[in-house]
């Protein structure tokens, strides 16, 4: 055996897979570089004087409570703090429907270990979120792609596909990678289906905080589930204060049917025992500030102009050579290239310019699509460095294809 190579590795390690996106990041922190890649939310919209006046509470008030252990299910403050915002959200809330997660990523982690077993068939969106198809992975379920159209999860294909998956994972408001929004016909049309075939369904969240500002709210599957017959206690519903606090605390949260909660709450146990009880104090301080709603709205108002400048710019660099996504709020453009170029390839050209996205072929179950799309962040960048950043890919881009053109010049 080769010394740094040990062979005796278990099925999890073997079938976890190396994201993209992680491996790409490394090259986001190089002097100079504008990345477009991860779903980075600008650090410069972080609510320092809050979070920090939050930090300052803690330290005066339950500095020995942050610092002792506290109950799996989350700091009782923290829950009683997102309970009144899920009520905000319209879902009325109480404190033992929660449970705090590290990062919704660990409510995935959880769901996934609570409710499949090797081979049990799992419908996700094509393309959809990769780290949640490297969570459910870890099980060894089969998938199930469901195309996806400009409206989300196409819920037609589904329903008329005649599958009976065991679960779904979907990411109805503002998608990752494609920023698509499910139309509400759509969303209830889902939870029939799930209701009648007895589906289980898990609504990520991390995204509808941030819609633009004139884009209206539209009712979580979560939400719904509870008017629609028998779909009600089929629904798991994953938030976190990732995006609209910031992600470094690594803070989310579960609602699901008690029985299946209560099996999350003990496979939780078995993991880590419970999310950082200081960082969940941190946490529902500053939520209790209220503070956040204002953070949120900065945010949005940012972001909304942030993508126009990326749409704008994108249009003019590539015209009729690129097909680009719509977005109503969220943090990223999903495009394709209409004249076969290949983003992978491009991402190498791209590098040297100092620019980064990611290849869309990463968003895909199945490894042979996406060749020709790509997944543009338009939050993480100011609107100055998104057009700079757009005319580096637009070289990037010409030079790949000036290249394309020599080769084919030379080889006959
Ligand atoms: C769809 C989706 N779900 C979950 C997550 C993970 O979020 P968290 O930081 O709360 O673990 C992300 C992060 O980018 C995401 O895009």
């Amino acid at each position: 055996m080769d010394a740094g190579k040990f062979e005796g590795l278990s099925l999890v390690a073997t079938s976890a897979r190396r994201s993209d996106v992680r491996d790409l990041l490394h090259h986001a922190s190089r002097e100079g570089m504008i990345s477009f890649a991860g779903g980075l939310p600008d650090a410069d919209l972080f609510d320092l004087a809050g979070i920090n006046q939050a930090i300052d509470l803690i330290q005066s008030r339950s500095l020995r409570r942050g610092l002792q252990y506290g109950a799996t299910e989350g700091q009782p403050n923290l829950r009683a703090a997102v309970a009144e915002l899920m009520r905000r959200r319209g879902v009325p809330t109480l404190l033992d429907d929660l449970l705090i997660t590290t990062g919704s990523q660990q409510g995935l982690d959880l769901l996934a270990r609570a409710l499949v077993n090797p081979g049990d068939l799992v419908a996700i969106e094509s393309p959809t979120y990769l780290a949640a198809v490297n969570a459910l992975e870890l099980t060894r379920p089969r998938f199930l792609t469901v195309p996806t159209t400009s409206c989300g999860m196409d819920v037609d294909a589904l329903v008329s596909s005649q599958a009976r998956p065991k679960l779904l994972y979907v990411v109805p408001t503002f998608s990752n990678p494609c920023g698509a929004q499910m139309p509400l016909e759509a969303r209830i049309k889902l939870l029939q289906w799930a209701a009648d075939k007895k589906v289980f369904v898990i609504e990520d969240d991390p995204y509808g905080e941030l819609r633009f500002p004139a884009t209206p709210a539209l009712p979580s599957l979560h939400q719904l589930a509870s008017h629609q017959p028998g779909a009600h206690g089929w629904v798991a519903y994953l938030s976190t204060l990732s995006k609209c606090m910031a992600p470094g605390l690594r803070i989310g949260w579960m609602m699901a049917p008690a029985s299946v909660l209560d099996a999350c709450i003990r496979i939780k146990q078995a993991m880590d025992l419970h999310t950082s009880s200081l960082v969940q104090e941190i946490a529902a301080a500053y939520l209790q500030s209220g503070l956040m709603d204002a953070a949120v709205e900065r945010m949005r108002v940012t972001y909304e102009s942030r993508y126009r400048v990326m749409r704008e710019a994108l249009e003019d660099a590539f015209g009729d050579q690129m097909t680009i996504g719509e977005a109503a709020g969220g943090m990223f453009l999903w495009a394709r290239f209409n004249d076969g170029t290949h983003t992978r390839a491009l991402l190498t050209e791209a590098l040297r310019d100092n620019v980064m996205f990611v290849p869309g072929n990463a968003f895909y179950a199945q490894g042979n699509l996406g060749a020709s799309e790509l997944r543009l962040s338009f939050v993480t960048n100011a609107t100055e460095r998104i057009r700079e950043g757009v005319q580096r890919l637009k070289s990037a881009h010409a030079r790949l294809h000036a290249e394309r053109s020599c080769e084919a010049i030379v080889q006959p």
